[in-house]
């Protein structure tokens, strides 16, 4: 049985964590598949355990994808341990950084039907020079008002590996805790 990591990503950052997790998992002898949600055709639920899902922000909202991923196998979702993870910017501030404190993951759990057993945050990518220029003038926007980064030729990372090696372990965790 392994688990299935899902995510919903518009510039590769949540694919990025969701394949940091996966190894993660397997250094700790747990073997996932991670897998884009919205190119999920047909799901081996059965061959699965546990479930991840991480989804990106963009203009404050989650892609539509994602609660169309959830009302559609919201029984599989629920029928096993979950996971939730949120990627976005705002979290690279540490009071916006916790499912409570974050209000795009506040928000989501609040209306969500499927309620994950264990949920994180994490601060995404800044990618200005990937970016159209529409976009890429809208985040420059932001990043002035809230103090971030603004040199529209810089890449930053904001993601902290360290954060997503703890949820990896907490995922794991959260089985053996189920299935004890
Ligand atoms: C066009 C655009 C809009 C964004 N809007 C938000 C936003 O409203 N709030 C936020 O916290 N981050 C926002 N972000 C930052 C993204 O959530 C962040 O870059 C994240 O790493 C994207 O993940 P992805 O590459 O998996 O899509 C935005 C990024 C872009 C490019």
């Amino acid at each position: 049985m392994k688990t299935l990591i899902l995510f919903s990503t518009r510039d590769g950052q949540t694919r990025e964590i969701a394949s940091y997790l996966a190894s993660e998992l397997k250094e700790l002898g747990l073997y996932a598949d991670v897998v884009n949600l919205n190119r999920t055709p047909d799901i081996a639920w059965e061959n699965y355990e546990r479930v991840v899902i991480g989804a990106s922000i963009r203009y404050g909202h989650y892609h539509p994808a994602l609660n169309d991923f959830v009302k559609k196998h919201l029984q599989q979702l629920n029928a096993r341990p979950s996971a939730f993870y949120s990627v976005n910017l705002v979290a690279r501030k540490p009071e916006k950084s916790s499912p409570q404190t974050n209000s795009y993951t506040r928000k989501f759990l609040l209306s969500s039907p499927w309620q994950p057993d264990h949920c994180a945050v994490f601060a995404g990518a800044l990618r200005y020079p990937h970016y159209r220029w529409y976009d890429r003038l809208m985040i420059q926007l932001i990043m002035k008002m809230t103090g971030g980064e603004t040199d529209s030729s810089k890449e930053v990372v904001y993601t902290d590996w360290q954060q997503v090696a703890v949820f990896a372990r907490e995922i794991a965790q959260l089985k053996r805790t189920l299935a004890d």
